[in-house]
């Protein structure tokens, strides 16, 4: 097992990139603690294979350094490297057992077969695997599959780390969800360090405590789920995380304050901001509505969905920006109603130039 850490680690395709934007994964610095599990989350095309890839070793980096436990590796074979990776698409010999699949890696090892038979009994113990331990794997279900894909990662006795690239893409929902547990618990038993790469942020924020926000090529925010939800470092993390996004609201300067009209908020302090691209951001549970009264912003409900638990309302201000408001309200909201909105001071982020003030 080992830390692993990324030394203004970058990566293009091309042989001679004239700028950053030649890049798939720009230059970065990042720590991979031993032990923990990460989601690496972002659109699809942000760079997450190709990062994942460098770690692994499929891919040997262009620009900068990979250590592991502060050694090198940068220039090393996957096979050096102890990393299970688990892809998309489940890779398994069909032709063989479910105890065929699991002891192969290791039969390639010309480990003794009385030590794969134990190796194999603790792994698919740990995966629970025993009941279909002498079933052809072809017969698997996919989420059966992909335990196999990542049994077979895992028989090793010396995993670094586990990569998962998106494996739950090919499951059922409610299979992704045991599945997703299951990673999580063996984490714990076996304190091997997981990323899991995904672009579902749901599926990040449930499974990692630590998610790796990506775009454009860029590492945008690393943090536990709370943090990325409380405090987005960038407009970009405050949209991509949380359903429905942050709301982004406009904003006037008047001397030593901050004015959002949308809000009525006209006492948000100044500090050393400069007018211009200035914004408030807001999450939709983070705003209250109550019945008008004589002071307060005032909005008007244009669509109300109903999730069950929770209400989305889509609001319009009296200065005609848009917003939405997720509520645990139970009463039922008209069509046109007006409603006074609120939100309390810790809850309102200012960002310039789309970046946390
Ligand atoms: N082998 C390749 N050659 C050239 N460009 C590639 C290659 N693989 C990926 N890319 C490009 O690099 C960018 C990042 O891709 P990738 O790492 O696969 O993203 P993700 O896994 O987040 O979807 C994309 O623009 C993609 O088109
Ligand atoms: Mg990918």
């Amino acid at each position: 097992m080992a830390e692993i850490a990324l030394k203004n680690l970058g990566h293009s395709y091309f042989a001679n990139p004239k700028s950053e934007e030649y890049y798939a994964l720009k230059p970065v610095d990042l720590v991979w603690e031993d032990g923990k599990t990460y989601a690496l989350l972002g659109p699809s095309g942000c760079g997450k294979t190709t990062m994942l890839n460098t770690i692994s070793g499929l891919l040997h980096p262009s620009h900068g350094q990979l250590l592991f436990d502060g050694r090198d590796v940068t220039q090393t074979s996957t096979a050096e490297r102890n990393i299970a990776q688990v892809f998309q698409f489940p890779v398994i010999y069909t032709t063989k057992t479910v105890r065929g699949n699991l002891s192969f890696p290791l039969e390639c090892r010309n480990w003794d077969p009385k030590d794969i038979g134990k190796r194999v009994a603790e792994v698919s113990e740990l995966l629970e695997l025993d009941d279909i331990l002498d079933l052809p794997a072809r017969r698997l279900t996919a989420d059966q599959k992909q335990l196999i894909s990542l049994g077979r990662g895992l028989v090793r006795d010396d995993v670094s780390a586990v990569l998962l690239d998106e494996p739950l893409t090919v499951i059922d929902p409610q299979m992704k969800f045991s599945l997703r547990r299951k990673l999580r618990e063996i984490n714990r038993q076996t304190g091997i360090t997981m990323i899991l790469v995904t672009h579902d942020q749901s599926e990040a924020m449930s499974f990692a405590d630590e998610v790796v926000v990506m775009n454009d090529g860029r590492v945008q925010q690393s943090g536990r789920p709370e943090q990325l939800f409380e405090r987005p470092e960038n407009t970009f993390v405050g949209y991509f995380i949380g359903s429905p996004p942050i709301n982004l609201f406009n904003v006037d300067v008047r001397n030593d304050s901050l004015v959002c009209p949308a809000l009525d908020l006209s006492d948000i302090p100044r500090g050393q901001l400069q007018p211009g691209s200035l914004q408030i951001g807001v999450r939709p549970e983070h705003l209250s509505f109550s019945d008008p009264t004589d002071n307060g912003a005032l909005a008007t409900v244009e669509a109300c969905e109903d999730l069950g638990i929770d209400k989305i309302l889509s609001l319009r201000a009296a200065n005609g920006e848009f917003f939405k408001v997720k509520s645990r309200a139970r009463q039922k909201i008209d069509i046109g109603r007006k409603l006074a909105i609120s939100v309390a001071a810790k809850d309102v982020l200012v960002f310039q130039d789309g970046k946390l003030a």
